[in-house]
């Protein structure tokens, strides 16, 4: 009885706009009052899921983004499984670098690797503008795939550029991010160029996705918050800036995340998203102090603590919504993406529990 009931909810034909746009979900972003508290999942997709190791087998993450009809199958399992009030497209943030050929590939268990990392002027040959309906073709084709078969709006998304970059600088996954900022401030022209082009690759990219029909766009740059907000002012600001304005001109909302930006919320409050992403670090209602009350706010659960009791889940989901205060702009989400070994019947009691909680509770 309830598969039926699960396909027919969001296997309908022909989703008008209109209601897509008084989805919870997109009510939220704009902080006008949603039926209920909407909530999804980073990495919802993915190999906490056994429906997703079924259907991926062996082979290279990059090859699975390749093939529509299997992104965009992976892209549905936590909407059927979980009832979330968004779907995030299946794909990685360094899929416009890897397609315009830098050379750049996936490692199981590591995740993006280069063997050539980026580390001259001549290496700028390698980021070449991103034509997304040549380049990209697979990605559009999997976003209209999946709008056709949702009723809840699908999120298209990009790697910020500073992620994308310590991915290209150190060659594979960082903890301190030595390369990328000695280039910072050795050689801040070619920094620049650097983050002129990445920009233009993931606007591009974003654009693409907004016309092939997402509802709205997030932002990873999830390693931002390695930076302090001098750097960060100084070194991404003006070129997520830039990205923001062109994006913002589609009026899709636009969500911005990154992991440990507690000190950066006030900046990247500034920088033109409609959403702020934040993560567990930082109480929810503290962060609304940092980024003002014109914005909503995504977060912030730690993805941690699903695997402690459900007593203990329970008591921290309830904190967050009580400490949010019947603000009309929040998302429940992680403070960062599902890890793999999450016991899929957690979320899918935290997904009931958020829809279900009404203020004053
Ligand atoms: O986690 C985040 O901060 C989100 C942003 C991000 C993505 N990819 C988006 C993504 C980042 C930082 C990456 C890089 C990346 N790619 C890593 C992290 C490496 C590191 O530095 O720690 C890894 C392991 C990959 C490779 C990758 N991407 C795999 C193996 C998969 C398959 C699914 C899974 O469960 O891991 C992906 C898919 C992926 N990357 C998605 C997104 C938004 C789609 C899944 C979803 O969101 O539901």
């Amino acid at each position: 009885m309830k598969s039926i009931l699960l396909v027919s909810r969001y296997y309908c034909d022909g989703v008008t706009s209109i209601e897509l746009s008084n989805s919870p979900f997109l009510k939220a972003c704009r902080c006008e009052p949603p039926e209920h508290v909407p909530v999804w999942f980073m990495r919802q997709a993915g190999r906490s899921l056994p429906e997703y190791r079924a259907v991926r087998k062996e082979g290279s993450i990059l090859d699975a983004i390749k093939d529509p009809t299997l992104s965009a199958e992976i892209t549905l399992q936590p909407i059927r499984r979980y009832g979330v009030d968004a779907a995030i497209l299946f794909s990685d943030i360094i899929v416009p670098v890897h397609a315009v050929g830098f050379g750049i590939d996936i490692k199981p268990g590591v995740g993006p690797v280069t063997k050539d990392p980026f580390r001259s002027a001549s290496d700028l040959k390698r980021l070449n503008h991103l034509d997304p309906d040549v380049d990209t073709p697979y990605v559009i084709e999997t976003v209209k795939l999946c709008v056709s078969q949702l009723d809840i709006p699908l999120i298209g998304f990009a790697g910020g550029p500073f992620t994308i970059a310590s991915y290209l600088i150190e060659g594979g996954p960082s903890r301190t991010y030595q390369e990328t900022k000695r280039l910072m401030f050795e050689d801040p022209e070619l920094w620049g160029q650097l983050m002129d082009r990445l920009t233009g690759i993931c606007t591009s990219s974003l654009l693409s996705q907004i016309e092939a029909g997402a509802s709205a766009v997030q932002l990873f740059d999830s390693w931002v918050g390695a930076l302090s907000p001098s750097q960060y002012v100084r070194f991404v600001f003006p070129w997520v800036q830039k990205m923001f304005e062109e994006v913002s001109g589609t009026g899709v909302p636009i969500i911005h995340f990154g992991v440990a930006t507690g000190e950066l919320l006030g900046l990247m409050s500034e920088v033109g998203a409609d959403v702020i992403g934040v993560d567990w670090r930082v109480p929810i209602d503290e962060a609304r102090v940092r980024v003002g009350n014109k914005k909503a706010l995504q977060g912030n659960l730690d993805p941690a603590i699903l695997a402690a009791p459900w007593p203990s889940i329970e008591e921290e989901v309830l904190k967050i919504l009580k400490l949010n205060d019947g603000h009309p702009g929040h998302i429940f989400n992680l403070g960062h993406g599902v890890t793999p070994n999450v016991n899929p019947e957690v979320l899918e009691r935290v997904v009931q529990l958020v829809q279900q909680y009404r203020v004053g509770q």
